[in-house]
């Protein structure tokens, strides 16, 4: 702490000096040069110009990564399944795939859009911050190498997620539905569609094969491998949101910088105010089985357990801290440690980066590790 003290008020002064004689072009120009040498912070952060601690900065800059990898994913969703306008350009849509989409909830298309264009404001913003600061943004532009879906709608350029070989994890269902669990006290939670752990599904149409049998109207036709797609999407848009919902309040625990604090807390909870959407979006999916591929969507109120009871989508009181306490209705897990490779981990285990380099891999980690290093 008596480090972090002194080093605040250091850099204060060394801010006031920035502001009178260097602003044009001035941090952001000095910190990309100094990370030439590939590390994950600037070396003058240590130096105290910078307001942020070394910590902070990590933190930031895994977010800045973590917000680009979803502004990615949602950018892909959006072509097809969105509304493209000029607050989320790009793509054309598919009529087919849209009208699954609104099997579970008619408003699909516009929560698609404003999702990706929260995740875009993430990512700017956090970058903005970082520059400002006097730390360098993350840009992760290189590692746009997967290919797009061939389905009409979608852009042709190059991606950094895949979201046609996906594995999702649907165990948050279960784990915001326990009242005696929670994963930070070492507790696992079932999935609520096993299928979707065995095997690799797309959640967007490949390509036009993907909408086979597909007939427009008022009542259209909806073939159950396009319906299938669209649930593997419910589903994902949740496990996606869940995700972030978590990761915040997790590395906010890390945070030094009141201002960096507020941030996180700003950021986090509009991640599970995706999460709440989505959730209750997902409970609408349809119960099928897939023809193509034998995946199947069980109906989730047949067992009559509130354990996957669909409309049960606020958190359910829990364990919190210790079993001596009374259940709380919480975020969870909101374990500190090992937090950002937690995210990491749990993004690659979900098939998203399937075709990315080493290079990716090695640069995430890169990142995750800095960020979990981080200390008050
Ligand atoms: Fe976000
Ligand atoms: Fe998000």
């Amino acid at each position: 702490m008596e480090h972090n003290v002194r080093q605040t008020k250091h850099s204060t002064s060394r801010r006031s000096f920035l502001r009178k004689g260097l602003v044009v072009g001035g941090a952001g120009a000095i910190g990309a040069g100094l990370l030439a040498n590939g590390l994950p912070l600037p070396a003058f952060a240590e130096e105290g110009r910078a307001s942020l601690t070394r910590g902070d900065v990590a933190i930031l800059r895994f977010l800045a990564a973590a917000e680009i990898l979803e502004s990615d994913l949602w950018q892909q969703y959006n072509e097809l399944g969105g509304i493209q306008d000029s607050e989320v350009p790009g793509g054309s849509g598919s009529a087919a795939y849209i009208k699954a989409l609104e099997v579970l909830d008619e408003d699909m298309p516009q929560y698609i859009h404003d999702n990706t264009e929260d995740e875009f404001s993430h990512f700017t913003f956090i970058n903005a911050y970082l520059v400002f600061k006097g730390a360098d943004p993350v840009n992760l532009d290189k590692f746009r190498t997967l290919p797009s879906s061939k389905a009409s709608g979608a852009q042709h350029i190059g991606r950094l997620t895949n979201l046609m070989q996906l594995s999702v994890d649907t165990s948050y269902w279960t784990k915001y539905r326990s009242r005696t669990q929670n994963p930070d006290f070492g507790d696992t939670f079932p999935p609520a569609i096993p299928g979707l752990l065995k095997g690799q599904f797309p959640a967007i149409p490949r390509n036009d094969g993907d909408l086979k049998g597909f007939k427009p109207g008022a009542n259209p036709t909806i073939p159950k491998h396009l319906q299938a797609i669209a649930n593997t999407a419910g589903f994902h848009f949740a496990f996606i949101e869940q995700g972030g919902t978590s990761l915040y309040p997790s590395l906010a625990q890390r945070v030094s910088n009141p201002e960096v604090l507020r941030i996180l807390l700003s950021i986090g909870p509009t991640e599970t105010a995706h999460f709440q959407t989505w959730q209750d979006k997902a409970g609408n999916a349809p119960a099928l089985t897939d023809p193509t591929n034998g995946l199947v969507f069980p109906d989730l109120n047949a067992s009559g357990s509130e354990d996957t009871q669909t409309n049960l989508i606020m958190p359910e009181p829990t364990i919190f801290l210790s079993r001596k306490f009374p259940p709380v209705s919480i975020i969870r897990p909101t374990q500190t440690e090992g937090a950002a490779m937690g995210a990491a981990k749990a993004l690659t285990d979900d098939g998203l980066f399937i075709g990315q380099s080493k290079e990716f891999f090695a640069v995430l980690q890169q990142l995750a590790e800095a960020a979990d290093a981080a200390h008050r």
